[in-house]
């Protein structure tokens, strides 16, 4: 066989493309503050209007009114009808696989719905527009219909409304006061779009090759289901859980120290003096459970935070807050990864338009590190 025709010539890389600026976009900049389309996440995050975000990261402007409501409409239009295809094949697998995770249901949703629409190849711009349109509502309502099925339900209707009205209404079993659906909207805004992170690079890499959208975002879901990346969002759950009040944070901190381990909801690649995110949905969230029950989570909380710092520098990521909000709503812990895919849809969809735009393949090189060149011997003579 002959020789590769680039020679390989470099003798240093950046483990996990650490550092490396592996192309451009115009949606979001985390250049000091974190911008979607040039605007600050602050506000965005207050308004907690979702789907005002989606459109802004897909379409590049903020809508206008009835921009917004034709949009929203056709959002939770998608929403209403999922193909019976799906469902049904859900259904079967929900039968033989219950405690299979919804991360895994929503990655075998949108594939099957990739192939239930024929989507095969990238389109048109405006019919991309259109397919993430369709994904955004879609990809929440698969999310409800596995819990339903999986829990031996029947599949119930999708709500009037928001998708964070809806969705939690759906994951919730009961109609959300106005106060709860905002700041699970502002999660959503917090979740949507990151820049280059490890799943909408995987969906850009994938589109890249002249694959089509949902390929691209059933490989998304895939990466983002790792608990170093969206994963983490449970696992921050279970450790609270695990830990279970402020006066126990101390040894359980060090013992992870020790161990070497990781932890969960801390750190962030790009973020290396906290994460903005964080900041905001922390206060929002002690705001939230002030007076209630809620406030010895923030304790014990407030306490790892503490910790951290003072060991290691460490701050907490969006991860961190986002779980003990879905925990202070009422949500089973098995969706908080699967929340984050219906918010981040916003950002992978933008992504894959955007690279599908402007393409070249994303290929890069590697470092060879495998043994010196050897001759073949035939299975006969190897011993
Ligand atoms: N707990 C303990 N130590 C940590 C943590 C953490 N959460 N994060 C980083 N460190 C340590 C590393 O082990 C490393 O120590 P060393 O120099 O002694 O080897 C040092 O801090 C520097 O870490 P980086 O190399 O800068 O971390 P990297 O950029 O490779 O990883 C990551 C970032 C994966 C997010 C990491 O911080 C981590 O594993 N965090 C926990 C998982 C998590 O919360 N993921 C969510 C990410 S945000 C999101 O998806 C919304």
């Amino acid at each position: 066989m002959s020789a590769p025709s680039t020679p390989n010539a470099a003798s240093e890389f950046a483990r996990g493309l650490a550092g490396i600026v592996a192309g451009r976009t115009a949606i979001c900049s985390l250049d000091g503050d974190l911008r979607y389309r040039g605007y600050s996440i602050e506000p965005l995050a207050l308004a907690g209007n979702f789907e005002e975000v989606a459109y802004l990261l897909l379409y590049g402007e903020l809508p206008t009114a009835a921009e917004l409501a034709a949009f929203s409409g056709r959002v939770n239009a998608a929403a209403r009808s999922l193909d019976p295809a799906v469902t049904d094949a859900l259904e079967r697998l929900a039968v033989s696989a219950p405690h299979a995770s919804p991360m895994d249901a929503l990655r075998t949703g949108v594939s099957m719905l990739g192939q239930v629409e024929g989507d095969n190849l990238p389109g048109s711009r405006e019919q991309l527009l259109a397919q993430a349109e369709k994904l955004l509502g879609q990809v929440p309502a698969v999310l409800a219909a596995w819990m339903d099925l999986s829990a031996g339900r029947r599949i119930g209707p999708w709500p009037e409304g928001s998708i964070a009205k809806a969705l939690l209404e759906r994951l919730t079993g009961h109609v959300p006061s106005k106060e709860h659906v905002a700041i699970f909207g502002t999660t959503l805004v917090l979740y949507a779009e990151h820049e280059f992170n490890a799943s909408t690079f995987t969906a850009r890499t994938v589109v890249s090759t002249g694959s089509d959208m949902h390929s691209g975002i059933t490989a998304a879901i895939g990466a983002l289901k790792g608990p170093l990346h969206g994963g983490a969002n449970e696992k921050v759950l279970e450790v609270l859980t695990h830990i279970g009040s402020a006066d126990r944070a101390e040894p359980w901190v060090h013992e992870q120290f020790a161990a070497k381990r990781v932890v969960m909801g801390f750190g962030h690649r790009v973020y290396k003096d906290g994460d903005v995110r964080a900041k905001l949905l922390g206060r929002m969230c002690r705001e939230m459970v002030r007076g209630t029950a809620g406030e010895a989570i923030e304790d014990l909380a407030e306490r790892v935070e503490r910790l951290m710092l003072s060991a290691k520098s460490l701050k907490p990521n969006l991860d961190w807050p986002a779980a003990r909000v879905y925990h202070a709503l009422g949500l089973p812990v098995q969706v908080f990864t699967p929340i984050f895919v219906v918010a981040r849809m916003s950002g992978w969809t933008a992504h894959i338009i955007e690279q599908i735009g402007d393409n070249r393949l994303i290929r890069p090189l590697s470092l060879y590190s495998g043994p010196q060149p050897r001759d073949y011997r035939p299975l006969a003579t190897r011993g």
